[in-house]
């Protein structure tokens, strides 16, 4: 049972200035490629957030030494050993970073299945299939992903979907691998760029990062590095909507506008105005929706971590919309809370059909049951007025640091209330 909900009194117009700090899908794999050397490295601006914390544990657990200073967090030492690192697996996903690490450092990976948000059956085929074709024995036994290679070689490897953690993985591995591996059809998110940026400075040598295309000649040794993550443009699209929704006029800086497009795209209209640059945008709103459509899509299309945030604000919308999830198969746990404040949604298989329902909605106590889907509920509930009362806060956690503090900065009355 929770003891701890968001209290939110909605119904102010959100203004002022919020900055963005690294991203948290860019920061936990630089955080595994730093493990990657007995030397220093220092990844900077990396937001409080209890992924980052949980990585840190596990990084720990394998022998490598962590230090956090103030958002700087400096890593040395490299993986070591194989500690007990169960726990820290199954509370996140991203421990599935571990697999290039510790098969390229120690020649074997023994890694608990992940755990995470439960959005959908995540295999992790694609990361095993791209590791065998670079020579390692990869298979899942007892609920547990295991490889084995005394050499990793550089293989052209093929993926049959541009999944970001495969495509990080891979790279990670490729870095340090015998040989040239080109990846194919891979993923083209930003923090990928990030990761080869990172590892580049590290020694390693990668072209293509960005594009569907990479090439990585292996090196012998990675080196430490200062590495800085992009700001989050995950948070910076929940600020954006939540603006757009609750009206009002807000810049938030340190993210980059194109890395935003679509986001942008869906939420402009004659109501809501956003500009930006490759350092900040600005969104102002008077607080009406426009009827819209849209379907997630790997990048540059329309990401499916802001789904859940861009139903939200269609429930307040002038008319009807649909929004199609294409990338998680189990990712509208949101949609049967957004019901409880009013919204007229019905969710058939992974489509959300929605009609606007404005007046109707009203302030109620939800339930997150995922991260992304948390951030939808609070955005709805910025907007009605009274009282909601958002539990599941662990899960919103994992990826805001502070969600109070955040909009509370903007003018929402926002609490944390432990019970
Ligand atoms: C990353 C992000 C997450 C985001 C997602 C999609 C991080 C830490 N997390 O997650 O916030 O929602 O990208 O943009 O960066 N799949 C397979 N087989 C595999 C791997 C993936 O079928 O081996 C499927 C998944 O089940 C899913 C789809 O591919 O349906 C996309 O997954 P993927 O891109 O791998 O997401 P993550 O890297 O887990």
């Amino acid at each position: 049972m929770d003891n701890e909900y968001l209290s939110i009194n909605g119904g102010n117009e959100l203004r002022g200035t919020v900055e963005m700090h690294g991203a948290k899908n860019a920061v936990l794999p630089l955080l595994a490629a730093a493990a990657m050397t007995k030397e220093e490295s220092v990844i900077e601006d990396c937001p409080f957030i209890s992924d980052v914390e949980n990585m840190l544990g596990l990084l720990s657990a394998l022998g490598v030494s962590v230090k956090r200073k103030g958002r700087n967090i400096e890593l040395s030492g490299g993986v070591s050993g194989v500690g007990d690192i169960a726990g820290f697996c199954k509370t996140m996903r991203s421990s599935m970073f571990m697999l290039g690490v510790l098969l390229s450092e120690t020649g074997e990976a023994y890694l608990p299945l992940p755990g995470g948000c439960d959005i959908g059956a995540r295999p992790l085929d694609i990361h095993i299939d791209g590791l065998k074709k670079m020579g390692a024995e990869a298979y899942i036994e007892n609920g547990a992903v295991v490889c084995k290679a005394k050499k990793l070689r550089g293989a052209e490897i093929p993926l049959r979907y541009p999944s970001v953690g495969a495509t990080e993985n891979l790279l990670m591995c490729a870095a340090r691998a015998d040989g040239r591996t080109t990846l194919l059809g891979c993923a083209r998110e930003p923090e990928i760029v990030s990761l080869a940026d990172g590892l580049n400075k590290m020694g390693a040598n990668i072209r293509g990062a960005g594009s569907s295309k990479i090439e990585i000649e292996g090196v012998k040794t990675l080196k430490g590095a200062r590495l800085i993550p992009g700001g989050d443009r995950i948070v910076a699209g929940t600020v954006l909507a939540a603006t757009a929704l609750c009206g009002g006029s807000v810049k938030i800086d340190g993210v980059n506008r194109s890395e935003l497009a679509a986001v942008i795209n869906a939420f402009k209209s004659e109501h809501c105005k956003i500009d930006g640059t490759n350092t900040g945008i600005c969104v102002s709103s008077d607080g009406r929706i426009s009827a819209g459509s849209v379907f997630t899509a790997p990048y540059p299309l329309f990401p499916t971590d802001m789904q859940a945030q861009y139903l939200a604000c269609q429930c307040f919308s002038d008319g009807v919309g649909v929004v199609r999830e294409t990338v998680f198969e189990n990712r509208f746990a949101h949609a049967y809370e957004l019901q409880k404040m009013g919204a007229d949604v019905i969710v058939d298989k992974n489509a959300a059909f929605v009609r606007g329902n404005p007046r109707g909605m009203k302030a109620a106590e939800l339930c997150a049951h995922d991260l992304r889907g948390g951030a939808g509920l609070m955005i709805a509930a910025l907007k009605v007025r009274g009282e909601s009362k958002v539990f599941g806060t662990r899960y919103i956690d994992r990826g805001y640091e502070s969600m109070e503090t955040l909009f509370r900065e903007l003018g929402a009355d926002v609490s944390r209330v432990r019970v």
